[in-house]
């Protein structure tokens, strides 16, 4: 194949060796906090300024957070590569533009990003939101982080699934597969006959359905299958 056209999904392990913690790992964000109160629409509504609190401690961190080998990588794949390269991303931390990817597809949401539940609109989130931030557009008090809870539709699936039906090779890199529909992404490109690539440091959910599988750290085996991918 000449030039294949590839999708990429990374999830919470590739940002791991940048210092943010995953979410399902000893010690992860979701044994720190119950998922309930700071990853629901129901928890928000309950207590903003818990929800409010906790983005604005993981949007410090992503700030401050510096790209590691496998992000810069992935933005070299997608300069370099003539096929199609649709890299999705279930993170929220803005770490692949910072090692210079600019077309990312953001399923679960983005830090950097305010969102008026009145109205829809969307406007750059400061480092400090404040509970009941009125919005530029409607002036509503109903600014929100851009993050997709629990219970909510993620971003873009119809750009997504377009892409996996086209795809001739699907890359799971640093995601447990825990969470849908991006835990289904793997099904749909084997559907249409992709050849499926996993990079994760512990087997995921779905190991079983991949058929090259990659242990390891990201910032070693993305750069090697990258390499791979473009000598190829
Ligand atoms: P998880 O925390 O569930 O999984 C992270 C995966 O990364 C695990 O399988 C680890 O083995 C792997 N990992 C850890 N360090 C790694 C490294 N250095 N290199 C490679 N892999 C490594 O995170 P996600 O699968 O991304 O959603 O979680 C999916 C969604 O669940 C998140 O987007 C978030 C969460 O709830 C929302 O908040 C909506």
């Amino acid at each position: 194949m000449t030039h294949p056209s590839i999708v990429i999904l990374t999830g919470a392990g590739i940002s791991a060796e940048s210092g943010l913690g995953t979410f399902r790992d000893e010690g992860g964000l979701w044994a720190q906090h119950r998922i309930e109160d700071v990853a629901t629409p129901e928890g928000f509504a309950r207590n903003p300024s818990l929800v409010v609190e906790f983005y604005n401690t993981r949007r410090a961190q992503a700030h401050d957070a510096v790209p590691n080998a496998g992000h810069t990588a992935l933005a070299r794949l997608q300069r370099e590569h003539k096929g199609e390269v649709l890299l999705v991303t279930q993170n929220v931390d803005g770490l692949h533009e910072k090692a210079g990817s600019t077309d990312v597809v953001h399923m679960h949401g983005a830090l950097n990003s305010a969102l008026c539940s009145t109205c829809d609109h969307r406007w750059a989130a400061p480092l400090e939101m404040q509970v009941g931030e009125a919005c530029p557009n409607c002036a509503a008090p109903t600014a929100r982080p851009d993050i997709v809870w629990f219970g909510e539709m993620p971003y873009h699936m119809d750009r997504i699934e377009a892409a996996l039906m086209q795809a001739d090779i699907f890359v799971a890199i640093g995601t447990s597969g825990n969470v849908y529909p991006a835990a289904g992404f793997v099904q749909m490109a084997r559907h249409v006959g992709a050849h499926t690539v996993e990079m994760n440091l512990d087997p995921s959910e779905t190991v079983a359905l991949f058929e090259d599988t990659r242990p390891g750290k990201a910032s070693i085996t993305v750069p090697a299958w990258v390499d791979d991918i473009l000598d190829s």
